[in-house]
């Protein structure tokens, strides 16, 4: 799978995605990052890629012709229109589901804003997706595209090996994880459960589901009502 990122701070995600399982895969060939810096497009002499918002206001816009040279020098490259998320705290707010969704593109383009937001014009041009890591504000989108492409790349056949297995996480069956433990069996006074000790799989599973419930519930009521909700609906 390719990414090709369209940022005003491409060392910024070469250095955040080449390293641990994404550099892994980067030098296995499973995967490749791109990171197209915007302001090579600038077509001011001063390399300038924003200017001062129409109808007034705070802080800088960049500028459409930038960011639709940026995209147009990686979409002709390709052999069909890419997706294009657009990082924002504005998009949907990014999750498991949208990652797996993510994970069957081939080529992914994820644009990445600053100061202000970007001119509309090219994000109607160009934006197939707007996409948000949360409820709060960053400097720049190259953080949560990081966070986006480190979730999507784990996805992808070969880039977690076996003892790394993405299956059995959080969210993948719409609950958290239970605890893990390891050794000692014993660590400042506290005990590894037994139920773990016990070598029957059976049991062992059954605990993990209750902790797991038992975890949701506490941390995320609200994606315990749907996993109650949508498991009474499949047994009516
Ligand atoms: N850019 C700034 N804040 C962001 C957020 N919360 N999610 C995605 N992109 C952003």
């Amino acid at each position: 799978m390719n990414f090709h990122v369209l940022t005003l701070f491409p060392q910024m995600i070469l250095d955040g995605l080449n390293t641990s399982i994404t550099g892994r895969a980067i030098d296995k060939g499973i995967l490749s990052v791109e990171a197209v810096d915007i302001r090579d497009f600038s077509t001011n002499k001063h390399m300038k890629v924003d200017d001062y918002p129409y109808g007034g206001g705070a802080g800088m816009v960049m500028q459409a012709e930038p960011v639709q040279a940026a995209y147009e020098h990686v979409a002709e490259r390709l052999s069909k229109k890419p997706r294009v998320i657009y990082m924002t705290p504005q998009g949907h707010t990014f999750n498991q589901q949208m990652a797996h969704d993510f994970a069957k593109e081939e080529d992914l383009v994820i644009l990445c804003g600053h100061y202000e937001g970007i001119d509309e014009r090219v994000l109607e041009n160009i934006v197939t997706d707007y996409v948000s890591i949360g409820d709060y504000v960053l400097t720049g989108g190259e953080l949560a595209a990081m966070v986006v492409i480190d979730s999507v790349s784990r996805l992808v056949p070969g880039v977690l090996n076996n003892t790394e297995s993405a299956e059995t996480e959080s969210f993948e069956n719409g609950l958290l994880e239970y605890p893990q433990y390891t050794r000692p069996v014993e660590f400042m006074g506290k005990r590894v459960p037994d139920v773990l000790l016990s070598g029957n799989h059976a049991k062992v599973d059954a605990w993990r589901f209750e902790k797991s419930l038992e975890r949701t519930k506490k941390y995320r009521p609200d994606l315990y009502e749907e996993y109650m909700q949508s498991h009474s609906e499949m047994h009516q």
